[in-house]
């Protein structure tokens, strides 16, 4: 856990983004950090100390001249004993604060003290983003050495109005502050990965569908690993029931057919991790209207044709990425069929894995693979997914290192 130990100082202003900061509260406490509050006025008017102290499991700090509270931790004492200051939502005027100089109250008192990191996620209308002063304000702080999470596009929370001005999700800010706290090498930094996970949904009618028991457990680890090793990663995702990665841009979708245009869409890339358990048919000719049973007519017969095979259309495609990696789920002759795949696929490795039903690899938590290239065939011992998917990635990594 990357942040384990690691104390986080929380600024939360007054903007109505501010109830996803309980999210974020847990997020970060589940990464095993510690999150100290500090509430500004304005936020208090959107969420109350009562929830966010619950949730921090700490003292929520909020005024500057608090007698009590000066004399326990003190505004310096704040500023400094943390790892990192999070102002999440920063306000269009949190920001004019902070380029200024201004110490004010409390939050912006702690924020010109601080010596540590400061990371912002900005929130506002998205013509207070575009206005004069905020963009000079922002340039300001970002010259300054301050980090910046978002504000993401979307529609606003008080109106129909639609522009960049949204804070950006929990996940995406968290996916920040690991990014900014993780010390470890990045040996994959600069370089961009597309990996495929979880199911297709190819359907029949509008109720009914062919799928298959991917849960996309080990391709979302992957997409995370590789993530957490620097690399720019964009999964495509089949419908699942697990969260999207931290870290990660993830593109959501149904059929086979989909899944190839989004990956197509994202070439060039240098890496490419084919782990999604892509239907082999779709039924020719799915129904608008659901199909409905006729008394005494026997079930109508389903014509299935074939998927378009994305591993293989990527391994041969003019833009192929300098690495491509297949996965091959087979429940028999596992190393054999897998070398066959290496070949017709186009792929420069092949994970195997052996899914008969005995083993319990599709959809549980553990997986047992060997990596099929032309060096060979290792084996690896049976492991959780993630830590294949670290091993893989670590592999991947090192590619790049000989290359
Ligand atoms: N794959 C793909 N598109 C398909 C079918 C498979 O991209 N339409 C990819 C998978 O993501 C995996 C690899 O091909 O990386 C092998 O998948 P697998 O199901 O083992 O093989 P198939 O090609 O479907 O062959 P078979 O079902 O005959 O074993």
């Amino acid at each position: 856990m990357i942040l384990k130990d690691k104390r986080i100082l929380l600024i939360i202003t007054g903007g109505i983004a501010a109830y996803k900061c309980l999210e974020l509260i847990r997020r970060l406490r589940e990464q095993g950090a510690s999150v100290r509050p500090v509430m500004t006025e304005g936020a208090q008017k959107f969420i109350t100390p009562l929830a966010v102290g619950a949730l921090a499991a700490d003292h929520v700090f909020t005024e500057l001249f608090s007698r009590e509270d000066e004399q326990d931790v003190g505004h310096i004492r704040l500023a400094r004993d943390c790892d990192l200051v999070l102002v999440a939502p920063a306000t269009a005027n949190i920001m004019a604060k902070m380029a200024s100089g201004l110490a004010d109250d409390l939050a912006s008192t702690v924020l010109l003290a601080t010596d540590k990191p400061v990371l912002i996620a900005p929130a506002m209308n998205p013509k207070m983003w575009e206005a004069a002063p905020t963009k000079r304000n922002a340039e300001t702080l970002r010259a300054d050495g301050v980090h910046f999470v978002g504000p993401n596009k979307g529609e606003m929370a008080e109106s129909s109005e639609a522009g960049v001005g949204r804070m950006a999700e929990p996940n995406e800010i968290l996916a920040a502050v690991l990014h900014l706290m993780d010390n470890r090498e990045k040996p994959l930094l600069g370089r961009k990965a597309i990996v495929t996970s979880g199911p297709t949904h190819e359907p029949i009618d509008p109720v009914r569908y062919i799928a298959n028991r991917s849960s996309g457990k080990q391709g979302h680890a992957i997409a995370a690993a590789l993530a957490a090793l620097g690399a720019d990663v964009t999964l495509v995702s089949g419908p699942v029931n697990i969260s999207d990665p931290i870290g990660v841009r993830t593109i959501h979708v149904e059929r086979a057919e989909e899944m190839r245009d989004a990956v197509l869409a994202a070439l060039p890339v240098d890496i490419a991790v084919m782990v999604a358990a892509v239907a082999d048919w779709r039924v020719e000719r799915s129904q608008g209207e659901k199909i409905k049973k006729v008394p005494g007519e026997g079930p109508a017969p389903l014509t299935l044709t074939e998927n378009p095979d994305i591993l293989k259309t990527v391994g041969h495609h003019a833009l192929r990425p300098k690495l491509v990696v297949g996965f091959a789920a087979e429940t028999q002759s596992v190393i054999e069929n897998a070398r066959t795949k290496l070949k017709s696929k186009g792929a420069d490795m092949i994970v195997a894995n052996d899914v008969s039903a005995e083993t319990g690899i599709m959809g549980g938590d553990r997986n047992a693979v060997r990596i099929i290239s032309a060096d060979g065939v290792d084996i690896w011992p049976d492991m959780s997914k993630e830590m294949v998917a670290e091993k893989l990635a670590a592999k991947i990594a090192a590619y790049f290192v000989i290359a």
